[in-house]
């Protein structure tokens, strides 16, 4: 099955074409990605009116520039997929309207994919992960422990009750003076630190049972500790320290959703969402998964963070299974995981 993938929901615009017949890791036949940092650069985070003016002067071109890469025609296809939600209503405009319109025009089935779900199901383009599995989804706008039984069939163990965890290394970039998007930022100047010489909050990490994440505490902990850490290698020692800190609390969470699912027969534990491209967060999550004796797996760093790779692929996932949506399938800026719980699955002649 060919899938035609477009991901507008945020600051990329992105579209991918993925084959479901070629092996493990070569499933990607062409990604075209134009990412928007520079024309939010000035404003130290996504301006939603910039962001879908962008995706729509250049979805078009990077289209006729992924048919080209994959060397496809519009016959060979069998779908298309875009973002439907969650995220910015302006992008999800752009990138949904059009695939609905090239569904229209070439006879070709749709589906209006969940953005988290295209997070969870990456992980199955480059490893041979099999359902069930659970895994960490830490991405800008979520933080979820969840168990993946299978295209629209999640339950949701933990989530953050503030912060988002990117959001919190975004907000902690912003106060150190690093820049946007932050993430990376905190990751290269953390590797210069080193770790011991602040002590950082580690919120809720006693609370038996509880795996729920809090990361507001932690953020105002690093502004504080930032007005002591004058010079540069006192804050790559700061940022070494909240890394450090924010492995912990992950690794911590992991382990108790691990406990708590000991009934489930999964055999991989997977991480995922932009934030899981930090390396130092992923060696610690491997070290913890592989201790509880699972298999450990991620999707490359290129893939972790927002890409229509994962949108194709999840829209393949579920069109394989018979689902198809009819055009008429609603934009949902907020869009709960669990909602999906029983996809629509009547097959939709168009
Ligand atoms: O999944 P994603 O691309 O977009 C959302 O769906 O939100 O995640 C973007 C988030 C941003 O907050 C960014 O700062 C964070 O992922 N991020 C990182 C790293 N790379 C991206 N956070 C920590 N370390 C990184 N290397
Ligand atoms: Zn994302």
């Amino acid at each position: 099955m060919i899938v035609l993938g477009i991901e507008t929901s945020c600051d990329d615009t992105s579209v991918a074409i993925v084959d479901t017949q070629r092996a493990t890791g070569q499933h990607i036949l062409a990604l075209q990605t134009h990412h928007q940092t520079q024309e939010h650069q000035p404003y130290q985070g996504v301006v939603p009116e910039i962001a879908a003016r962008s995706h729509l002067s250049c979805l078009s071109t990077l289209i006729q520039d992924a048919m080209k890469e994959a060397e496809t025609s519009w016959a060979q296809l069998d779908g298309i997929a875009a973002t439907v939600g969650p995220g910015l209503m302006g992008g999800l405009i752009v990138g949904s309207t059009m695939a609905k319109t090239l569904a229209m025009i070439h006879d070709k089935r749709f589906w209006g994919v969940h953005h988290l779900e295209a997070h969870w199901l990456t992980v199955r383009l480059t490893s041979d992960v099999t359902f069930p599995f659970a895994g960490l989804l830490v991405s800008g706008g979520h933080t979820q422990l969840a168990v993946c039984h299978g295209p629209g069939h999640y339950d949701i163990l933990g989530e953050t009750r503030d912060d988002a965890l990117g959001e919190c290394f975004d907000k902690v970039a912003k106060m150190a003076g690093l820049g946007y998007p932050g993430g990376p930022l905190v990751e290269a100047l953390a590797e210069q630190g080193r770790t011991g010489k602040f002590s950082l909050p580690r919120p809720m990490i006693h609370k038996k049972d509880c795996l729920d994440f809090s990361f507001s505490g932690l953020k105002t902990a690093v502004r504080d500790a930032l007005s002591t850490a004058k010079d540069t290698q006192t804050r790559a020692d700061l940022m070494a320290d909240f890394q450090h800190c924010v492995g912990d609390i992950l690794s911590c969470r992991v382990e108790g959703a691990l406990k708590k699912i000991h009934d489930i027969p999964i055999k991989s534990f997977v991480l995922t969402g932009g934030v899981g491209s930090n390396r130092f967060l992923r060696q610690r999550i491997q070290d913890t998964v592989e201790s509880y004796g699972l298999l450990y797996a991620a999707p490359p760093l290129h893939l972790c963070t927002d890409n229509a790779a994962m949108v194709a692929w999840a829209g393949a996932e579920h069109m394989r299974k018979g689902h198809t949506h009819t055009l008429d399938q609603p934009l949902r800026p907020r869009w709960p995981l669990e909602a999906i719980k029983n996809p629509l699955s009547k097959i939709a002649k168009l």
